[in-house]
Order: structure tokens, then sequence, then C-alpha cells
């Protein structure tokens, strides 16, 4: 699997804990069996002078403690929110709520906080739809931005994600068409970004062959089984997107109790958690973090105040091919 790119990769610097995104390239690019390079695996990103924190606080799953969770979140130091228009799984208002108190208190300013929300599809919300199911998708998709504005309190987001293709695999014209949209609200200034989440590696490849505006943004469920989504985030690494971790932790019950993963977390007296997030981290990735639980949101956020050996980072990215026997 190759690639020919015009440009040229640029790592990111970091900016007061926050990664500044740089003007992105494109190169030769082929799907590694390891990505572990600390300091070279790191993605090159995607928009001048545009800093997005190293970790992301995400809503799911939260119901009426959105509000209480995000604003504690907000005061432990995240500044990087992520949400969707889809009341199946999230409170977009609760966040907004949350958002406007941080702000009214002086906790945040607005243009300190990264804040990203998604378009859902009919098939993956409830009866609480953000937009008109009979619409066609163009207008499903300026409906539902509306109503994230809305419920978030802003004129504008830095991030709007297509929660997932319509199909597993490969794009619908569907896809394109929201996609389309998408791309009309980047062009009028209401979202900085774009992202897709949910894909795979070829339906990446697929979209950047139609966008106008490419992705900014992967976001996927990040299993150790597969290299950590190494195929995707080696597309990711070669176009120049963010690849955004979710299920860190929850996905990797298994590998979390391997003898030599906790052995490295012992050794660095880290935890489990803070080990896996660091990793992350150093290979690149954004990490989410769900936590209910400030002690945790605290210990999640140091996972940046130190550095994995290069040899760490690897047992780590090849925890699954690594012996259990003594
Ligand atoms: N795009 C998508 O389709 C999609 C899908 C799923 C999720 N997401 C996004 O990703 C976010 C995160 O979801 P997730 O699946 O990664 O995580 P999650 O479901 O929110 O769960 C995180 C788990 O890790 C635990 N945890 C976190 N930090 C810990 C620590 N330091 N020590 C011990 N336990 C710790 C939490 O327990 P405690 O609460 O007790 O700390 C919780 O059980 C979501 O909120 C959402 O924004 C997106």
């Amino acid at each position: 699997m190759t690639r020919q790119g015009g440009r040229q990769a640029v790592a990111p610097a970091l900016l007061n804990g926050l990664i500044d995104i740089q003007v992105h390239g494109m190169a030769e690019w082929s799907v590694p069996t390891s990505m572990s390079v600390p300091g070279k695996t790191v993605p090159s990103l995607v928009a001048p002078g545009f800093p997005v924190p190293k970790f992301l606080y995400g809503t799911a799953w939260k119901e009426q403690e959105t509000e209480r969770l995000t604003r504690l979140a907000l005061e432990a130091g995240f500044r990087g929110i992520d949400t969707a228009n889809q009341r199946r799984h999230y409170f977009e208002a609760g966040v907004g709520a949350a958002l406007k108190r941080a702000i009214a208190s002086g906790v945040v300013r607005r243009e300190e906080v990264f804040l990203q929300t998604k378009f859902t599809y009919s098939g993956g919300q409830d009866h609480r739809l953000p937009y008109d199911p009979s619409a066609d998708l163009a207008t499903q998709v300026r409906q539902s931005f509306a109503s994230s504005l809305e419920h978030l309190q802003v004129d504008s987001i830095d991030s709007y994600v297509l929660h997932g293709p319509s199909r597993r695999r490969g794009l619908t014209a569907s896809d394109l068409d929201v996609w389309r949209a998408m791309e009309e609200l980047q062009a009028a200034g209401r979202t900085r970004f774009l992202g897709i989440s949910n894909v795979a590696f070829d339906q990446i490849e697929e979209l950047l062959t139609h966008a106008v505006v490419p992705p900014a943004f992967v976001q996927n469920r990040c299993f150790a089984s597969q290299g950590w989504d190494r195929a995707v985030r080696a597309v990711c690494l070669a176009k120049g997107i963010v690849y955004q971790g979710f299920s860190l932790l929850t996905a990797n019950g298994k590998e979390l109790q391997h003898p030599a993963f906790l052995g490295l977390a012992a050794r660095v007296g880290k935890s489990p958690p803070q080990v896996v997030f660091r990793f992350a981290q150093q290979v690149g990735m954004l990490p989410l973090t769900g936590t209910t639980n400030v002690a945790h949101m605290r210990e999640d956020l140091d996972a940046s105040r130190f550095e994995l050996s290069e040899e760490d980072v690897r047992l780590v990215e090849t925890i699954t091919t690594v012996a259990t026997a003594p």
C-alpha cells in the first residue's frame, strides 16, 4: 500500500501544552509494522497556527451529569471537548451550559477551548432527532449544525465531525453529499475544521479523493489488537490528519493486564491509564477520556507530564505480540 503525494510532513510544535497545527504535507507512505519512533511519528497537522489541546474530554453517556462533569473537566484543565448532536448517547445542551458557566466564571475563555461536535445519520439516532428526517441530507446537516450551535451557545465550533460513514465499507453518494454540506459550513466560517469518525483507511483515502476540504481529524476506537489502529494512523500520518483515539482503556482491557505492560507502568511509576495515554500522545494520537472521576481527570491530564523511552513506546505498541510467559 503506497501513495504518492507532494508536500512535506511537518512535526507539530508544542506550545504551552497545546499542539500547534502547522501546514502539513503528503509524502510517499506505506503502512509500517511499527510507528513508534518518538519525535518522528507525530502526525503533521493541518492548519497554520491553531492550537489543539493534547487531550480531549469526551462527553458521551453522561446524561444529566453532562453539565457538572464537563464543568469539572474544564476546571481540572481540559481544553478540548468532544460531543455530538446525538441525544441517544450525548446531551449536547449540557456541554453548552457547562461551557457558558465556565466562561462566565472566568475558568476559560471561549477561544481557549477546542470544541468539537458531530453530525449523526438518522440510523444512529433515537427518536430525538436534531433535524427533519424527511429533508435532504444537506438540509439535515445544516439543521443539525444550527441545533448544535444553539445547544452549545456558541457562534462557531472548532471541529465538525461526520460521526461515521453510512456503510462499513466504502463511501456512498450520501456520505459525499453530507461532506459537501459540511464543507459549506467550513467555507462559511462556522467550523474551523472538519473530521470523520469510525472509518477504515480505505474510506479515508476515498474521502480524500473527493473532498475539497480534507478532514483535519479522524476519530476512531483504538484497539491494541489492531496495532492501535496502525493502518488508519499510517494514512493519517501521511496525509497530515490528526488521529483521535477513543476507548483506549475500555477496548484494551486484556492488553492492559499484560505482565509486561504492568511491569512497565510499575517501573516508570505511573498508572496503567497514564502509560496508555502517554503512549498515545507519543505516537502522535490525540487521546480522549470520558472519565467521570475528578481524580482520574487530573491523573489523565498528568499523563502529558512524563516521557516514555523509545523502547517503552515500542513495547506498548507491540504488546499483543509480547509473550506472557516469564
Ligand atoms: N466517535 C464515536 O463513535 C465515539 C464512540 C465512543 C466514544 N467517543 C468519544 O470518546 C469519549 C471517551 O470514550 P471512551 O470510550 O474512550 O471512554 P469512556 O467510555 O468514557 O470510559 C473511560 C473509562 O476509563 C475509566 N478511566 C479513565 N481514566 C481513568 C483513570 N485514570 N484510572 C482508572 N480509570 C479511568 C473511566 O472510569 P471513571 O469514570 O471511573 O474514571 C471509564 O470507565 C466519549 O465520551 C466520546 O466523546 C466517540
